[in-house]
């Protein structure tokens, strides 16, 4: 963990890394489980906070302990601070990657649920996780997302009442390789986290995070 946590400025900033006398491992197996970050992205309307929900109920079904961090939220407090700039939007990711990792850390199963339309600040993510991140993305195209509009936001963007909005007028890099990719057009939420947890655990089994 140390090697991805240093950034080369810690002996100008006088900070150096303590380490922690309970391991992540000793967490880990105290919870019985191995941490994970499942890291959903895609574009707002595509089903992320639905499906993160439905599958954390699943996990938390099979006993296992696990922690939701969704995009509207977060924004409510601990990002609170931060619009939809560009700018914003990397820290947005940066902050929510650091905090899961800290979750992982303490051995929880963390869910994501933030648009994350950037592919360097996913693939900064990836590298602040490690072998915990599990990339899913929920490919529901655009104009599924604009039919759904559950929060009018789409037909707000349109009329030109939001700036920067995904998919209109701001971009949404699709990831090129997530582990797992997910359509939720048509489909039965718990269907599809049912699915996710499958793909999940043959992973898990495979001895991977
Ligand atoms: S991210 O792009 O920085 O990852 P995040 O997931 O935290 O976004 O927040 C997205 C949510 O904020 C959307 O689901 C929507 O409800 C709301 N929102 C408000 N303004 C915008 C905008 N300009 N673009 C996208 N989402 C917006």
């Amino acid at each position: 963990m140390d090697d991805i946590t240093k950034t080369g400025r810690e002996e100008e900033r006088q900070i150096t890394w303590h380490p922690m006398a309970v391991t992540r491992e000793r967490r880990e197996a105290l919870l019985g489980q191995t941490a994970a970050t499942i890291w959903l992205t895609g574009l707002s309307g595509s089903g992320k906070s639905t499906l993160a929900n439905a599958l954390e109920q699943l996990l938390a079904e099979e006993g296992m302990h696990t922690m939701l961090l969704d995009g509207d939220n977060i924004r409510f407090g601990l990002n609170r601070d931060l619009g939809f700039s560009q700018e914003d939007r990397v820290e947005n990711i940066r902050r929510i990657a650091e905090v899961a990792r800290l979750f992982n850390d303490a051995g929880l199963i963390v869910l994501t649920s933030f648009i994350s339309p950037y592919r360097a600040d996913r693939q900064s993510a990836r590298n602040i996780l490690g072998d915990s991140f599990i990339e899913v993305y929920v490919s529901t195209p655009l104009e599924e997302c604009e039919r759904r509009d559950v929060k009018r936001l789409y037909q707000a963007a349109r009329k030109g009442k939001i700036a920067q909005f995904t998919g209109i007028t701001s971009a949404y890099e699709q990831p090129l390789s997530p582990e797992i990719t997910m359509d939720t057009t048509g489909r039965d939420i718990r269907e599809c986290a049912l699915e996710l947890l499958d793909t999940l655990k043959t992973r898990w089994g495979r001895g991977r995070r």
